[in-house]
């Protein structure tokens, strides 16, 4: 079958990656190779990503990893038929390197350029690993964003609920850096969390109840503030109850909110062929309370629920490459070279 295949190019945060990625006239993708640079060493020491690093850390391994990239494929430029490369939202440094790249190599190779929005490349990635068809409802919690999003179809997105204050991963990592433990947040909390008491603590469960489909996370970060302070100094194990009640919070909360998203989604699409669908992308992805919580909230109310590997659900330029296919496919014209970032999108 006739295909189409594409250079992706992801900078807008702390990794710095390549990916090319092709799809054919059925919609079937191949992914040729998927090369990924994390900063996270870089960022460490800081408890958190410092954007003029990370700004200078693209500029040091982006072309090197392109070429890596292409030389996985085995692959040469004049092979793919565009160029895809993140141009927002992200760190405005970072968005600049990888788009401005993008722009040179589609200039100099006489390829078109699709300048993709990062959010797109979450949730379109489950079309590609699962092949699902539209609609559907993806929900991206990550170090930048936690969002419920209706997708339509290509390009046509509804957000149903956004955070008010802190993303999902930032209330994990914030957490961590309070009590001591190691950047990122999420995996260090989640594994102090296996030894520790759920019900120490009653933290808040922010916007439960409440119609709308939004989050709020910075009442529970300082709920957790003031626990920590109160019973200063902190043993392992009060570290560990902290953690749990944490956790527990958390996955009550988006157990009301992605419940009452997934009761909205039925009510509008009361008649769909299939079993409708949940997808769960980014970093946050990875904590396996929050997964079965979200399981079990699909089994009760008829969801299929669908996490991409989690190479796929974190930052990639393979999710780039496939939203540049997915809008080639679809006859969607290219951005024109004078195509500029946007910090937010
Ligand atoms: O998607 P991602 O890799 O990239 C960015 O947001 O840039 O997400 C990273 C976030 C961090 O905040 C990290 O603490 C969180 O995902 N995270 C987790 C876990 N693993 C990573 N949060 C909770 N539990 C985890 N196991
Ligand atoms: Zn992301």
């Amino acid at each position: 079958a006739p295909f189409l295949r594409i250079l992706g190019i992801e900078t807008s945060c702390d990794e710095t990656a390549a990916a090319v990625v092709e799809r054919d006239a059925e919609g079937r993708s191949n992914v040729l190779s998927d090369v990924v640079l994390s900063q996270l060493d870089e960022h460490s020491a800081y408890g958190g990503v410092v954007p003029e690093i990370a700004a200078r850390a693209h500029v040091e391994a982006l072309d090197e990893l392109i070429d890596e990239a292409l030389k996985r494929a085995n692959v040469s430029l004049s092979d793919v038929d565009a160029i895809a490369a993140t141009s927002g939202p992200g760190l405005i440094g970072g968005l600049l390197v990888g788009l401005m790249t993008g722009k040179a190599i589609a200039k100099a190779a006489g390829k078109p350029l699709y300048a993709v929005n990062h959010l797109e490349g979450h949730a379109l990635t489950a079309r590609l690993t699962d092949g699902l068809s539209f609609p559907y409802l993806m929900l991206l919690v990550s170090g930048g964003h936690t969002q419920l999003i209706l997708v339509r179809g290509i390009g046509d997105y509804e957000r149903w609920g956004t955070t008010i204050d802190d993303a999902l991963g930032e209330a994990f990592d914030k957490t961590a850096k309070l009590l001591g433990l190691p950047y990122p947040g999420g995996p260090a909390v989640e594994q102090m969390a296996q030894d520790g008491n759920a019900d120490r603590f009653n933290f808040p469960r922010p916007l439960v109840g409440e119609a709308r489909l939004d989050f709020s996370f910075s009442g529970l970060k300082t709920a957790v503030r003031q626990a920590a302070t109160e019973i200063a100094p902190l043993t392992d194990q009060d570290v560990a109850d902290i953690c749990a009640s944490f956790q527990k919070a958390i996955s009550r909360t988006m157990k009301d909110r992605i419940g009452r998203g997934l009761k909205r989604f039925k009510a509008e699409f009361p008649d769909l062929p299939e079993k409708p669908a949940l997808v769960v992308a980014g970093g946050v992805a990875a904590n396996q309370e929050i997964r079965s919580t979200l399981q079990a909230l699909c089994d009760k109310n008829g969801f299929r629920f669908i996490a991409p590997p989690l190479h796929l659900c974190t930052d990639n330029a393979v999710m780039i490459a496939w939203a540049g296919l997915e809008r080639m496919a679809n006859g969607i014209a290219p951005d024109d070279l004078d195509v500029q970032p946007r910090s937010r999108w």
